[in-house]
């Protein structure tokens, strides 16, 4: 067995299988199970895959055991910086490298251009019942943007692609506010072509016909940070949805739909609003820090800490704590204050001193302290997982691209272990029991 080709022996009914082994640059070992049904017919057993690479990736880089995040091996950490830019950061996960400022200027030339909404599109918000959960119109106006540009749908164009991807990133900014406009039935704003990327998303939430939203530089600073940390996680479990939906070749505007929908659930991106639900039904007196524990830690009650815990880290997650102290900076700034954060702070401090928490190694995840945040930049509670989504896209985008360009990427189709009936017969309704 030699060290630059290191290989693992499975042996199963006698037979002993060599299969390749594959090292990530972390030193990751990874054993290549993927001609494995192929020639000797077995498959592997992984439901959730907890233990399945699914891909090679060069885009985020992310150590559960030490709390690490990188976005092209540049550390979380260095993105928590005076007027964050969150355009930088899609360009960079998309192309894989930082932009010169050429491309980091025609780039939002290109989004300024593409923020409209065609008319008929803007109509549609209209038909939505008022108060529709806005992820359900997020998804619905993505896979809609395949109808207005069908010539974008081709795969293969570099060109083509990035006309979808800056489409895709500017409207959404537009679709998200504009879902939040018509579940408070307020007048839709046009966007503002002087603003920038948040900017203009705060001007297009916030602003009224007669009176202009003024965004505080710190406000559209907080709303930057929130998207970049929000940006890329690797193959979590809306990316690999956009992933699996990308390998049969539908277009970027159908995949990223298919990301939020994901993204809706309460486990994944949908933990932000049980999180505050969670931290004001204690406010209320509804339940105090130590019975929100015990539910918990209780099997037989489906309640979960929200905000807490995460398939990966078995640390704490770095972008929360960069939230924390985003929302404590955004408090001291405009001299407030916000009592869930101090309702989130002690259940943490009594998490963490929990042995049910401490032997699972459950730590707060980027779900925690992102509601605070954001309710402190003044985003309703229903706009939480939109604003994931919106921070989430680029890396939605660069994923698929990931996928796109390898020309090896067959379409993803696990297979499954049955065990159903082996054979039966139809049986005429008249004579079932
Ligand atoms: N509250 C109570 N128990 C928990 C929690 C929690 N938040 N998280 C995990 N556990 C328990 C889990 O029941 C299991 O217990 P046991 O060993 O007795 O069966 C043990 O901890 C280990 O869980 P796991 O295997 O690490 O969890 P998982 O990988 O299956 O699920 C998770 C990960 C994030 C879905 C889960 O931790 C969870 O439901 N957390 C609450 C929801 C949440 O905050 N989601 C946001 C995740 S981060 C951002 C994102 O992905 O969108």
């Amino acid at each position: 067995m030699s060290q630059e080709h290191p290989t693992a022996l499975l042996q199963i009914d006698g037979k002993s299988i060599e299969l390749p082994v594959l090292t990530g640059t972390d030193g990751q070992k990874a054993v290549d199970v993927s001609k494995l049904y192929d020639e000797h017919k077995i498959v592997t057993y992984d439901p959730s895959l907890g233990s399945t690479s699914v891909c090679q990736s060069a885009i985020t880089y992310v150590d559960g055991d030490n709390g690490i995040l990188r976005y092209r091996g540049i550390p979380i950490e260095q993105f928590d910086r005076p007027s964050p830019n969150f355009i930088e950061v899609a360009w960079l996960l998309i192309f894989g490298a930082l932009p010169t400022q050429d491309e980091r200027d025609e780039f939002r030339a290109r989004m300024t251009k593409h923020q409209l909404l065609h008319e008929s599109l803007r109509e549609q918000f209209g038909n939505v019942p008022p108060g529709s959960p806005p992820m359900a119109i997020l998804s619905a106006m993505f896979s809609q943007l395949a109808c207005y540009y069908e010539k974008f749908l081709p795969l293969g164009d570099e060109e083509l692609f990035v006309e979808a991807a800056t489409r895709i990133i500017s409207k959404a900014r537009t679709i998200a506010a504009y879902a939040y406009r018509r579940s408070q039935g307020l007048p839709f704003m046009y966007p503002d072509p002087a603003l920038r990327f948040c900017g203009n998303f705060l001007h297009l939430m916030f602003s009224l016909p007669y009176k202009q939203y003024i965004i505080g530089q710190e406000i559209e600073d907080a709303m930057n940070l929130v998207l970049i940390l929000h940006a890329d996680h690797e193959q979590n479990c809306s990316t690999s949805t956009v992933r699996i939906v990308g390998s049969a070749q539908a277009n970027l505007f159908a995949s990223c739909a298919s990301g939020v929908s994901a993204l809706w659930g309460p486990l994944h991106g949908g933990a932000n609003v049980e999180v505050m639900k969670m931290l004001e039904a204690i406010y209320n007196g509804g339940m105090t820090p130590e019975d929100c524990l015990k539910a918990a830690k209780d099997k037989q009650n489906p309640f979960k800490l929200f905000g807490f815990g995460h398939r990966i880290y078995k640390n704490y997650d770095p972008r929360a704590k960069i939230l924390q102290t985003a929302a404590e900076k955004v408090f001291s700034q405009q001299k407030t204050e916000d009592p869930l954060l101090d309702i989130a702070r002690k259940l943490e401090e009594l998490a963490l001193k929990d042995p049910y928490f401490v032997d699972r190694k459950l730590y707060p995840n980027v779900d925690f302290y992102s509601g605070i945040l954001l309710r402190a930049i003044g985003i309703p509670t229903n706009m939480f997982t939109v604003i994931f989504a919106l921070g989430r896209l680029p890396g939605w985008i660069a994923q698929w691209k990931e996928q796109h360009d390898n020309l090896n990427q067959r379409i993803c189709r696990p297979r499954q272990l049955y065990m159903g009936e082996m054979e039966a017969n139809y049986v005429p309704i008249e004579d079932r029991e």
